[in-house]
């Protein structure tokens, strides 16, 4: 199975898994920058490598920002780390999967309104800032998770919103004020989930025959907002397809 993401709650979904985990991230079995298409792309060579066949794709790297920032290859780092990359991920690595595989995001499964703006601009090149910047991610993985699934049957596809986590997200966040960072960072640790225990969701649906669709903390089913339509979903699946084009074999 594969786990984007080596520390917070990639790390506990890794533990969880224990052997059967192969790990994806800066820190990863296989070391990759995530929030670069080439990386991702090259590290889905070395995973296919490894793995002839995978049972499940757990993505969980991502990152909180308020800041619009430009990779080397002029994407918006947050929009391609948090759910571009999946994207890229899972379209490579799908060959892979077994049949009745299963396809794990973890996100925010239905939280966040639709803020992804206009597709000829999911890269901000205009800049931006606030909540938007890290939130459009989020709705996108919703998009992602719905479309998938009616692109892939095959697949089994879930996208899941763990709560509030005691992890780094708030201390490593970017563009946010040094102190609300401390603030959040306090509150998260205060109310968060345990790691061990937020991972408890995206392993049962990485190894169990659930019923894929949006979950949060101790597999409660969400529902999937009437916002991810249709027509919002293929927009982003040509769109995203138009952006990785040239790491698609
Ligand atoms: N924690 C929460 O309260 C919370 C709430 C709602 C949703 N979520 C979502 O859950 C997911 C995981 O969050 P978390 O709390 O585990 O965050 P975290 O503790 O800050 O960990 C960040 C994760 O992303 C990976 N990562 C970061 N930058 C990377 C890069 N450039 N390339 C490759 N991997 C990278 C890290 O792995 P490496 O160290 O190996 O790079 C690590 O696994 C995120 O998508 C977040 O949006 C979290």
């Amino acid at each position: 199975m594969l786990v984007t993401g080596s520390s917070g709650i990639g790390g506990a979904v890794a533990a969880a898994l224990g052997e059967r985990a192969l790990t994806v991230g800066r820190g990863g079995m296989v070391r990759a920058d995530l929030s670069l298409l080439s990386e991702t792309a090259r590290a889905t060579d070395e995973v296919a490598a490894r793995q002839p066949s995978l049972s499940a794709i757990v993505c969980c790297a991502g990152v909180f920002t308020l800041r619009a920032e430009h990779t080397a290859e002029g994407l918006e780092r947050a929009f391609v780390l948090n759910y571009l990359s999946r994207y890229l991920l899972v379209r490579r690595l799908l060959p892979l999967l077994r049949p009745g595989g299963r396809v794990v995001l973890v996100a925010s499964a239905g939280r966040y309104r639709d803020t992804l703006g206009p597709m000829d601009d999911l890269n901000l090149r205009r800049g931006g800032r606030g909540l938007r910047i890290a939130g459009r991610t989020q709705f996108a993985c919703d998009l992602f998770a719905v479309e998938l699934a009616e692109r892939s049957p095959e697949a089994a596809v879930s996208c899941v919103f763990p709560g509030p986590v005691r992890t780094r997200v708030f201390r490593d966040a970017t563009g946010v004020p040094a102190l609300v960072r401390l603030l959040l960072d306090a509150v998260q640790r205060r109310v968060g989930t345990d790691p061990a225990r937020a991972a408890g969701t995206p392993v049962a649906l990485a190894v169990d025959g659930r019923e894929p669709g949006f979950y949060g903390l101790g597999c409660v089913r969400l529902p999937v907002p009437e916002r991810v339509v249709a027509g919002r979903r293929r927009e982003l699946w040509d769109a995203s397809e138009n952006l990785v084009r040239n790491w698609l074999r």
